[in-house]
């Protein structure tokens, strides 16, 4: 028996100590690196309606990340809506040639957008910054024309935040799961939007991404398949807001009693771009209001949500 005992004791130390370990391990290893192959792309053109359609998109895209409220600039901030990430901080994208991104080149802008992986220190981000897998050429060209343009956004301003510090749970999930994507081997032609459903899916698919905050779990959605996302537009993560409230995405699937099978079109379309519910006080952060959408192209989200499978998932609002 005291044999026994003694082997168990051996046992459970020797299992306490590859748990260890491992922790250890992915503790000291960080964030992974990778290789970073950057293409060459020839330089993008700026043009009006670049720079145009590239602000359009980026208003909705990437300002609620980077832009900072004390510099009226795309400097960055802390972002507190996903603690268990760590402590993260999006980066100045302003011109500054030092603190910003004003000496990355188009290619460089292409690569990280598209991959993930910055193409100076080979450093992977994880999903904290979106990376725009599918979205078309030319819409990613024109977000590139507008981070180049003369907009008060994104002129040089020396603002620089601290250092992320990713937490053990997003260095974990960097070894089993998130990781960077691949670039696109073709050419990515923008969506036909004479077709309704198409146009549709690729808003909200693709250029917006709908689905990452508005399915179950950030840590089991596959962008790279979107539909695969676990519990694809059922509604469940939950985000802590700008003024710190826990608030819950919702099920957006045509499901009539729990999700929005009973809206209107009209309904919808007031909902995403002004942030007007028929069922209850406004839309809080995170849930930003899409005003610059047409409303053509909010018709045509609403369209291809009707298609999307049905989940019964009834979330409370909370309020
Ligand atoms: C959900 C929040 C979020 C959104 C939306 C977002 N970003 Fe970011 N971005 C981040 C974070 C966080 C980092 C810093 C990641 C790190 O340092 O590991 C970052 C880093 C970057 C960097 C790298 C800068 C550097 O110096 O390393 C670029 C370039 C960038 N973002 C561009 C964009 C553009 C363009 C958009 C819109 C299309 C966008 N981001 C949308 C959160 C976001
Ligand atoms: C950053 C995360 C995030 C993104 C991205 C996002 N949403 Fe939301 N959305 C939310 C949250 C959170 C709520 C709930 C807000 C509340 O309860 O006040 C919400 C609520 C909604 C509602 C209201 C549903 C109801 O039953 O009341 C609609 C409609 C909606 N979102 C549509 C969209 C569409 C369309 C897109 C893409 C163009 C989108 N959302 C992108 C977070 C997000």
């Amino acid at each position: 028996m005291k044999k026994f005992l003694k082997i168990l004791g051996v046992l459970i130390l020797l299992v306490a100590l590859i748990i260890g370990g491992f922790a250890a391990f992915i503790s000291i290893r960080g964030i992974p690196k990778f290789e970073a192959n950057v293409p060459e792309i020839p330089k993008i053109e700026v043009t009006p309606e670049r720079v145009e359609k590239g602000k359009k998109i980026a208003s909705m895209l990437c300002n609620s990340c980077h832009f900072d409220k004390s510099t009226g600039k795309f400097t960055g901030r802390e972002m507190t809506e996903v603690p268990e990430f760590g402590k993260i901080i999006s980066r100045n994208i302003t011109q500054d040639p030092e603190i910003g991104i004003g000496k990355w080149t188009d290619s460089d802008l292409v690569y990280f957008i598209r991959t993930g992986i910055n193409p100076h220190t080979g450093q992977y981000v994880p999903p904290y910054m979106p990376k725009l897998m599918h979205i078309s050429d030319e819409d990613l060209n024109s977000i590139i024309a507008f981070l180049r343009s003369d907009d008060a956004l994104v002129q040089p301003d020396k603002t620089e935040g601290p250092s992320c510090e990713p937490s053990f749970l997003t260095k974990f999930l960097c070894l089993v799961a998130f990781k960077p994507f691949p670039y696109p081997e073709k050419p990515i032609p923008g969506p036909d939007t004479t077709n309704k459903l198409a146009w549709g899916k690729y808003l909200t698919l693709y250029e917006f991404e709908c689905f990452a905050c508005h399915s179950a779990d950030f840590k089991k959605m596959d962008v790279g398949v979107p539909e695969n996302s676990l519990g694809f537009f059922g509604g469940g993560n939950v985000m802590r807001n700008d003024q710190g409230v826990l608030v819950t995405t919702r099920n957006l699937t045509p499901d009539e009693e729990t999700g929005i099978g009973n809206w209107t079109e009209e309904q919808f379309v007031k909902a995403v771009k002004f942030g007007i519910v028929p069922n209850g006080p406004a839309l809080r952060n995170p849930m930003i209001p899409y005003a610059q959408l047409t409303d053509e192209e909010a018709k045509a989200i609403y369209a291809y949500l009707r298609t999307v499978p049905k989940i019964k998932h009834a979330i409370s609002r909370g309020i």
